[in-house]
C-alpha cells in the first residue's frame, strides 16, 4: 500500500544510530516511497564522523549529535535527549546500530515506543558487548547452525525488552563473521520497515 499526501498527521519518528546506518536509510526510503506514512524528523548519533550523518547532511535531513564531549557544564545526557525529543515532537524512537544506552529517564518518557533491531535472536547473543561483527563473530565461534534477527522494545537493560518480531537465518559451513552479516543485514533491512510500518499505522488510526 502507498500513502498518499494527504493531511492526515504523521507518526514523527526519531532515529538513533552511531555507524553505517543502512538500517536508517532504508526506513527513510521507505518513507520517501510513501510506504510508511511518518517523518523522520530528526536523526541523534553520539558519533560525528559516522555514515549516518554523512548520510543525513547530504540529504538534508535534521541531525544532531549528542554526546558527553559535547555537553556543557550544567547539562547532562539524558536532559539534552529528552528536550531533542520533545521539540521535534517525536511520536517513536527507532534504534539503528545506535551503541549507546539510552537513559531511564528517556524510555520512561517513550515507553514501548522505543524500537531496536538486534542482529542475533535475543536472548541469545545479547547484551553489554554484543553488538554489529562481534554478534556474529560470537554465532560463528558457538558453532550454532541458526542466527537470526530480533525487533524489540527497549528497557532499562541492554536487548532484554519484549521481543515484537524474530526471524531465523541458516549458518552455512564456510560462514564467515562478515559472510553471516551481510546475509542477517538483508533480513534486517527486509522487516524492520515491516514493524516500523506497523506501528506508524497503528499511531494514524488512534489519532486521525
Ligand atoms: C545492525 O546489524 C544492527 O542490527 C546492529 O548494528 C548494525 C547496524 O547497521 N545493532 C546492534 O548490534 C545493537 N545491539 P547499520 O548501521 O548499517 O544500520
Amino acid at each position: 500500500m502507498k500513502y498518499s499526501n494527504d493531511n492526515e498527521q504523521k507518526c514523527n519518528i526519531a532515529i538513533f544510530a552511531s555507524g553505517t546506518g543502512s538500517n536508517f536509510i532504508n526506513i527513510y526510503n521507505h518513507i520517501l516511497d510513501g510506504k510508511i506514512f511518518a517523518n523522520i524528523n530528526i536523526l541523534i548519533s553520539n558519533n560525528p564522523n559516522c555514515k549516518a550523518i554523512e548520510f543525513a547532511k547530504k540529504n538534508k535531513i535534521n541531525y544532531k549529535i549528542i554526546n558527553k564531549f559535547r555537553l556543557s557544564n550544567n547539562e547532562n545526557i539524558e536532559k539534552v535527549i529528552g528536550k531533542v525529543l520533545i521539540k521535534n515532537n517525536i511520536n517513536l524512537i527507532v534504534l539503528a546500530g545506535y551503541m549507546k544506552k539510552i537513559p531511564k529517564q528517556i524510555i520512561e518518557l517513550y515507553p514501548r515506543k522505543i524500537l531496536n533491531i538486534h542482529p542475533a535472536l535475543l536472548p541469545k547473543f545479547g547484551g553489554k558487548g554484543f553488538y554489529g561483527i562481534k554478534v556474529h563473530e560470537a554465532v560463528i565461534n558457538s558453532g550454532e547452525k541458526s542466527t537470526g534477527i530480533t525487533i524489540h522494545f527497549v528497557d532499562n537493560d541492554y536487548d532484554t525488552g519484549d521481543i515484537i518480531y524474530q526471524k531465523e537465518v541458516d549458518v552455512l559451513e564456510n560462514d564467515s563473521a562478515v559472510s553471516l552479516s551481510k546475509r542477517v543485514l538483508e533480513l534486517e533491512h527486509k522487516s524492520y520497515p515491516v514493524v516500523v510500518k506497523e506501528f506508524c499505522d497503528k499511531y494514524r488510526k488512534e489519532l486521525n
